[in-house]
């Protein structure tokens, strides 16, 4: 008897050109080597080089609140692989904000600075990849939102701020670029136990943390990346401008 072959569309298919920003270091990277092991060319765009660097992933520098370095960015993509499919929106300053305060102590330096970084940057990064997309007829876009925006956490109001109106930039992108093939969702992460979540929240916090969970466990690298690809993935086209929450059962959209 022959077996069928099994329906692989829900995962991001062999050769597909992705592009994560914020690719060095923390769930970026690990997003970047998941996506890459299944077969993904993966370029990585970040102000820092990678720890680890990985032979099958490109590295390249950008700094993501700026115009041209996407301009540059996506040139350099379109060169070596001929086109972009999907863009993950991930760089954010998370681990540079150091400790948490109250919203009265915010600089407007720091709140300019966090959204431009963590909110200009995804609408920069989709307008510099739409030629590009909307020419190929297909395309992925997966913003890395945060579930503080749905728990109201606070002593964070420019991350919260910045991670709400990713979610917004989301859903008003999605309906604007549906008819030219290209999706536009966001996942919102709990708290991910990474090198910055443990430099910005003691051990308490993150034990009590897991205990809110539906699924009581810490949250790990590794909870995130089948869900990133499967929005990078051809078995994902009919869902757009949603926002996945990611966080073991805490906040219910
Ligand atoms: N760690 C968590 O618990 C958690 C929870 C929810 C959401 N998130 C989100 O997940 C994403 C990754 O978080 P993380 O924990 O790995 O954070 P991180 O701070 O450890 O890493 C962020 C990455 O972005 C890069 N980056 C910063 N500014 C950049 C710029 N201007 N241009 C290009 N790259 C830049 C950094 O160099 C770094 O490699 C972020 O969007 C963060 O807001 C994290």
């Amino acid at each position: 008897m022959q077996m069928s072959q099994p329906d692989m569309r829900g995962s991001v298919a062999p050769g597909t050109v992705v592009v994560v920003t914020g690719g060095a270091r923390g769930i970026g990277a690990g997003l970047s080597r998941y996506l890459a092991a299944q077969g993904a060319a993966v370029v990585t765009a970040d102000v820092v080089e990678p720890d680890d660097a990985d032979g099958g992933i490109t590295h390249l520098r950008a700094d993501v609140s700026d115009e041209s370095s996407w301009q540059e960015l996506v040139a350099a993509v379109l060169e070596r692989h001929g086109r972009i499919d999907a863009l993950v929106n991930n760089a954010a300053i998370y681990q540079g904000l150091g400790t948490k305060r109250p919203f009265t102590e915010i600089t407007v330096e720091e709140w300019d600075r966090v959204l431009a970084v963590n909110t200009r940057s995804v609408w920069l990064g989709m307008r510099a990849v739409h030629p590009a997309m909307k020419a190929q007829g297909r395309g992925r876009v997966v913003n890395i939102a945060s579930s503080t925006v749905h728990m109201g956490v606070p002593w964070f109001a420019h991350y919260t701020a910045s991670k709400g109106a990713v979610i917004a930039l989301t859903r008003s992108v999605a309906r604007e670029v549906g008819a030219d093939g290209i999706t536009v969702n966001a996942v919102a992460p709990g708290l991910v136990e990474t090198d910055a979540t443990r430099a910005l929240n003691d051990a308490d916090y993150l034990a009590a943390s897991a205990g809110r969970r539906a699924v009581p466990r810490a949250m790990e690298p590794g909870d995130l990346a089948p869900v990133v690809s499967f929005l990078c993935s051809e078995g994902s086209g009919f869902v757009t401008g949603q926002t996945l929450i990611v966080d073991g059962g805490v906040a219910f959209s």
